[in-house]
């Protein structure tokens, strides 16, 4: 029999997830390779009674609450501000909180093949491996495009798989913070490039990286959405900003949206969601962290993120060690440190190359801790990259 078909004291049920809560929070001390800002974003007082009701945002995010138990207007002011820092009118937005940011680019890819029905997907290989998943549930025709030896999506190969497909049209996803290295696929570029291919669907995934190329100094941002001419747009919640309930935030161009009726029981409105219910919960705690933060906090921020990645490059670089990141970006790449050096610090190996990401709750101190231990590791004989 399962374990859980047999009640267990309560007493016992909460040692366990007390140890697993312990266990967590001493690797997210030391988390430097995951792109997820591990800050508490929670104090107790709201916790509390936050946890102890279901906050259900039911049906089209527009829509009144047909129960008044979510959360649909923080969801609403959210997507608000990100369509505009995406560059575009948040009266011509349609927009609301995914699950998690490959749902979110499903269906960005889903508003592509609606328009185009016949057109493949051309995505670069540094994209998220979520990508082909969703090409596939989607039954479309994938179209693998190389990246740049630095990440970058090569816009040279992209128009000649173009020319080879005319008049088929493109939706194309473009990685705009890629998860290893932090590149930033250029979207005028991609747009030139895919032209022969006829009409195309451009879907940004900013995952990442998106809010970084918003809100960095002037002399580093990037075109990385709706400003770079994408058609649809996703943002994580849980990276950057730090939600404790993974979720990210859709954007589209209103009218490329087509709502569905929803169900009579959530009221006779349309919909254009793909699912039913969504996380009020994590709605309303990311409407916490932006209206706490305000523009200005959230620049501060970033500004804050893109100096602790600069001290990580300079330290390692001090340390003999290759180390380099893109242009404003907060992910510094090096040679895969020594495994236990990898094991402690959550640190990544893909394709022969590591990163650590300078996130939110990644200091200066930590980077210290990081570039400490792999000295130790090299004066004891484990070999640096
Ligand atoms: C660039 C990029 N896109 C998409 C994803 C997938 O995000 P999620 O885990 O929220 O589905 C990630 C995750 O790291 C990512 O780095």
């Amino acid at each position: 029999m399962p374990r859980l078909a047999h009640a267990t004291a309560s007493q016992a049920v909460d040692a366990e997830i007390l140890r697993l809560a312990a266990e967590v929070s001493d690797t997210q001390q030391r988390l430097l390779g995951f792109p997820a800002n591990a800050a508490p974003q929670v104090d107790d007082e709201l916790a509390a009674p936050l946890l102890n009701m279901l906050l259900n945002n039911i049906g089209d995010p527009r829509t009144p609450d047909p129960y008044g138990m979510g959360s649909k207007d923080f969801e609403q002011e959210v997507v608000e501000l990100l369509a505009w820092l995406a560059g575009a009118h948040p009266d011509d937005t349609y927009g609301y909180l995914a699950p998690s940011s490959s749902y979110g680019i499903g269906h960005g890819l889903k508003l592509g093949r609606d328009r185009l029905p016949h057109a493949p997907v051309y995505y670069s290989s540094a994209a998220h491996y979520a990508v082909p998943r969703q090409i596939d549930l989607l039954r479309m025709d994938a179209v693998q495009v190389p990246a740049l030896p630095d990440g970058r999506m090569d816009t040279i190969a992209l128009e000649r798989a173009c020319k080879a497909r005319p008049g088929r049209g493109a939706v194309v996803l473009a990685t705009i913070g890629t998860t290893m290295t932090g590149a930033i696929d250029p979207l005028p570029e991609i747009r030139r490039a895919a032209s022969p291919a006829g009409p195309m669907h451009l879907h940004a995934d900013g995952a990442l990286g998106g809010l970084v190329a918003a809100l960095a100094p002037p002399s580093e941002r990037h075109p990385w959405a709706f400003d770079g001419g994408a058609d649809s747009v996703t943002v994580s919640g849980h990276k950057f900003l730090g939600c404790p309930i993974p979720c990210a935030i859709l954007l589209a161009r209103k009218e490329l949206v087509r709502p569905a009726q929803q169900g009579q029981y959530v009221g006779r409105h349309q919909d254009g969601t793909l699912a039913c219910s969504r996380s009020g919960l994590a709605a309303l705690l990311l409407w916490r962290t932006l209206a706490r933060l305000g523009l200005g906090g959230m620049e501060k921020q970033v500004l804050s993120c893109l100096e602790v990645a600069d001290y990580a490059q300079q330290r390692l670089t001090e340390l003999g060690l290759h180390a380099w990141r893109h242009p404003g970006s907060i992910t510094v790449v090096l040679d895969p440190p020594p495994p236990e050096v990898r094991a402690r610090f959550s640190i990544p190996v893909e394709d022969g190359i590591a990163h650590i990401i300078a996130v939110p709750h990644v200091t200066p101190d930590l980077v210290d801790e990081f570039c400490d231990a792999q000295q130790t590791a090299k004066a004891q004989g484990s070999p640096l990259s």
